[in-house]
């Protein structure tokens, strides 16, 4: 398992670096619209793989980190659960451009959605966790989340008899910092959303889809969407820059910090506004689209990446078969199909 593991993570940076060389040359060589050919994936012959089933965890567990999940009691106000942004009783995350953390305070960024997220190989759009667990590190402190510390959240926890005993049902050490962060990412691998067409048709059920959706499936091969958005996520493991044949954000009158990218963490010319790729598994629900939510409609989306990280203008016609493959995607949770539509 460890040297499968020491592999992913290799596969996943030699691609990181070889598109980071190669598409610049691309663009620079002045061939739009041409994608360099891509490394075979290590499995199969798709470059997309079905979701796995989620895995099986300890019921206490699991119980324990969805509790946590709902519960405003790890936000400094009381105010704020992870749920409050990330609903899953629909998306897995807030269908607005950016989340309302309290009245009149927004988010400055999309809220991806938390369904399917332990399958990325980073989190965040800027990629900066390396892991669920670190990335709840990170929500505990966000003045934009719970605004507070971990002495104080084990502080509110271990004032709640519920809470000490539910814990010591789990972990010898009780309530640490360490255990919350597993019960919650522990919860957060079974949100995974198996079951949508697509799988069934990788899985080798061929009337899953129709004749549309497969040429859009080829075509999304074809264009060279794949280059980005392969793996079992269609995306979540791979940095690039937004805006590779042109100005993303030519057209605004203010750049936030949030559109810098990966910038703002390195401070390297060569990271400006390089995101992590985002994973494309139920995005025909999981408007509004990019880093700012700035973008609603999923026939646009799929327009400006064409034109800003292929180079490409999509006709019409195929851009309605890429749409038709990409709402193949949905899958899922608990049995309920995260598009309202019963199956
Ligand atoms: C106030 C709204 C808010 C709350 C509360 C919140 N999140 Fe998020 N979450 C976001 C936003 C916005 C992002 C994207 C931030 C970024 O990329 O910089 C995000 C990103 C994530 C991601 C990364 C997904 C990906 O594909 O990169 C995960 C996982 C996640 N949140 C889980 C949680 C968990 C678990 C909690 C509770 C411990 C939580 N969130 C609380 C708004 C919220
Ligand atoms: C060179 C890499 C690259 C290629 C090629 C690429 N994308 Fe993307 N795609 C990205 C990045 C990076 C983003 C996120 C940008 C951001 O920060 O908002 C993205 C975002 C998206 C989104 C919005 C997702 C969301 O949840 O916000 C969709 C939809 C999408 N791409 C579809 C496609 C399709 C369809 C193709 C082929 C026509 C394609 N992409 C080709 C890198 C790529």
């Amino acid at each position: 398992m460890k040297t499968v593991l020491t592999f992913r993570v290799h596969w996943q940076r030699s691609l990181v670096l070889f598109l980071g060389l190669l598409l610049p040359v691309v663009a620079l060589a002045g061939h739009p619209g041409t994608v360099p050919d891509m490394p075979q994936m290590p499995a199969g012959n798709e470059p997309v793989l079905p979701l796995p089933p989620p895995p099986v965890v300890d019921p206490l567990k699991l119980e324990l980190g969805r509790r946590l999940f709902y519960d405003p009691i790890l936000s400094a106000d009381g105010a704020v659960a992870c749920v409050s942004c990330h609903d899953l009783a629909d998306n897995g995350a807030q269908r607005v451009a950016r989340p309302v953390v309290r009245p009149g305070q927004r988010h400055l960024v999309n809220a991806p959605t938390v369904f399917n997220a332990s399958l990325n190989a980073f989190q965040f759009w800027d990629g900066r966790a390396g892991s669920l667990e670190e990335q709840i590190d990170s929500v505990v402190r966000g003045e934009l989340e719970f605004a507070t510390s971990w002495p104080e959240l084990v502080a509110r926890l271990k004032a709640r008899e519920d809470y000490v005993q539910a814990f010591q049902r789990v972990y010898a050490d009780g309530i640490t910092p360490a255990n919350v962060r597993d019960a919650i990412a522990s919860f957060e691998r079974t949100l995974l959303t198996p079951g949508s067409r697509f799988d069934r048709y990788l899985r080798g059920d061929e009337a899953a889809l129709s004749a549309e959706e497969k040429q859009g499936y080829q075509l999304f091969k074809d264009y060279g969407c794949t280059a980005c958005h392969q793996g079992v996520n269609l995306g979540g493991n791979l940095f690039q820059r937004l805006g590779i044949f042109g100005d993303f954000f030519a057209a605004r009158d203010e750049i936030s910090s949030a559109d810098l990218g990966r910038f703002t963490l390195t401070g390297r010319e060569q990271d400006r506004h390089v995101f992590r790729v985002p994973s494309l598994r139920n995005v025909a629900v999981t408007a509004p689209y990019f880093h700012d939510g700035s973008v609603t409609d999923l026939k646009q989306a799929v327009r400006l990446v064409a034109r800003y990280q292929l180079g490409r203008i999509i006709p019409e016609r195929d851009l309605s078969r890429i749409l038709a493959f990409l709402k193949t995607l949905t899958g899922s949770y608990e049995g309920r199909p995260l598009d309202g539509k019963r199956r």
